[in-house]
């Protein structure tokens, strides 16, 4: 039986579409059952209904400052389509205590840094300012504090000289659309756990 996963995004999508092409494929152990976006104008949700897959929004600006209360109907969307992994492709929420804790060693995120470096935003600004040789991306479990957690896999790029902030970024979200299912596929396979 394949995993039924919901993606999580707050925009474009390209990592998710990179989930759902490689669920395509008969021997993957997941299917993209559902797609849900905190933001109603997200690109990736027309995407992923071009794709035939269900959708949900939960616009969080509906809650104001009640973050448990987004979280809470974010579950039940998700409890509602009996989803077993949670994958955050450029969700850009910050989740509580009680909604990790509910999704621990069942949520993924991919973040485009080599973790530990560089955890938040910005990452590829922040990279060239130090001025790394490399960089790159992380999939990892998601714990209770902000891009920490069990790392599932890693790849790394090189910086090379004469890139910007747009280049390097390229760079790794071509690694971003690889990584991603291939962690996927070992979580939802059970040849890897969190710790
Ligand atoms: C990716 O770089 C992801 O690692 C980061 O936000 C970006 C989302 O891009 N967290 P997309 O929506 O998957 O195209």
């Amino acid at each position: 039986m394949k995993k039924r996963v919901a993606v999580l995004i707050s925009g474009r999508g390209s990592n998710m579409m990179a989930l759902i092409e490689a669920a395509k494929a008969q021997d993957y152990p997941a299917e993209i059952a559902l797609v849900v976006s905190n933001r109603p104008e997200a690109l990736g949700l027309a995407r992923a209904r071009a794709e035939g897959i269900a959708t949900a929004v939960v616009d969080h600006m509906v809650f104001g400052k009640d973050r448990q209360a987004f979280e809470r109907a974010l579950d039940a969307e998700l409890q509602k389509n009996r989803i077993a992994l949670v994958c955050l492709a450029g969700f850009m929420r910050l989740l509580t205590p009680w909604f990790v804790n509910r999704w621990s060693g069942r949520m993924l995120n991919i973040h485009p840094a080599l973790l530990p470096q560089f955890k938040g935003l910005d990452t590829h600004r922040r990279a060239l300012a130090a001025g790394v040789k490399e960089h790159g991306a992380t999939v990892h479990f998601v714990s209770v504090e902000m891009d920490d957690g069990p790392i599932i896999a890693q790849q790394a790029v090189p910086v090379l000289p004469g890139d910007t902030e747009a280049s390097l970024a390229a760079r790794v979200l071509e690694v971003e659309h690889r990584l991603y299912p291939q962690a996927l596929r070992m979580v939802a396979a059970g040849q890897i756990r969190p710790a």
